[in-house]
């Protein structure tokens, strides 16, 4: 039977990790948003100071089979810092194709990014969903994390280039 790996991505994995972002971008119906290139994430992700990392989630054929090894998830991740807890790692994007989801692929990569997060001393880890995606938070929730919108009140903000443009007077 097929296996799964999560492993670290390598720069040789732009080209299916773009492909999964777009994807999950058309699930979250905001696909005109993805701006993104192959040629930036492999110089963002794999140049000397990284901005991001990433697990991929690749099956592996059996033995006999002639399929070579497929990328049908990902877990995008940086590293932010809390001025209350320190160290802090941010789950940007969680993705696993909809023929490979329910078999425990996505529950995973997050598993392996708080193990990652645990690795370098961090005290937390974070993402957001949105709100109408009940699926995913019923699994965050089930995989143990909180609900800081419910239990806090905070709202996520974003300056656009042209909004900072204007702020920084370029
Ligand atoms: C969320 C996601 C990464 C989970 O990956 P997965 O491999 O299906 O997760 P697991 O098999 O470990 O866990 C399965 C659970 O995820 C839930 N799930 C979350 N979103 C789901 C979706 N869109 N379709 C099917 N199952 C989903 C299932 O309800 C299931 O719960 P159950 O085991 O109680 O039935 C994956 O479903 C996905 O890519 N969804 C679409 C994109 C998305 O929502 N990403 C997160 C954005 S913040």
């Amino acid at each position: 039977m097929a296996s799964v790996r999560i492993r670290e991505a390598k720069e040789g994995d732009c080209g299916d990790i773009l492909r999964l972002i777009r994807e999950l971008a058309e699930f979250e119906k905001l696909l005109d948003q993805v701006k993104i290139s192959e040629e930036a994430l492999r110089a963002d992700g794999f140049g000397e100071n990284p901005f991001y990392h990433c697990l991929v989630a690749e099956i592996l054929p059996a033995p006999g089979e002639s399929l070579g090894p497929c990328v049908v998830g990902y877990g995008l991740y940086y590293f932010i810092y809390s001025t209350w807890k320190g160290r802090t790692i941010y789950l940007e994007d969680v993705y696993v194709m909809p023929e490979y989801r329910g078999q425990g692929i996505g529950s995973k990569i997050i598993k392996k990014v708080a193990e990652v997060a645990l690795d370098k001393s961090c005290s937390q880890f974070r993402l957001a969903v949105l709100n109408w995606n009940q699926k995913a938070i019923d699994l965050y929730k089930a995989l143990g994390a909180q609900d800081l919108t419910e239990a806090e009140g905070w709202h996520s903000f974003r300056f656009e280039e042209e909004a900072m443009r204007k702020l920084a007077g370029k």
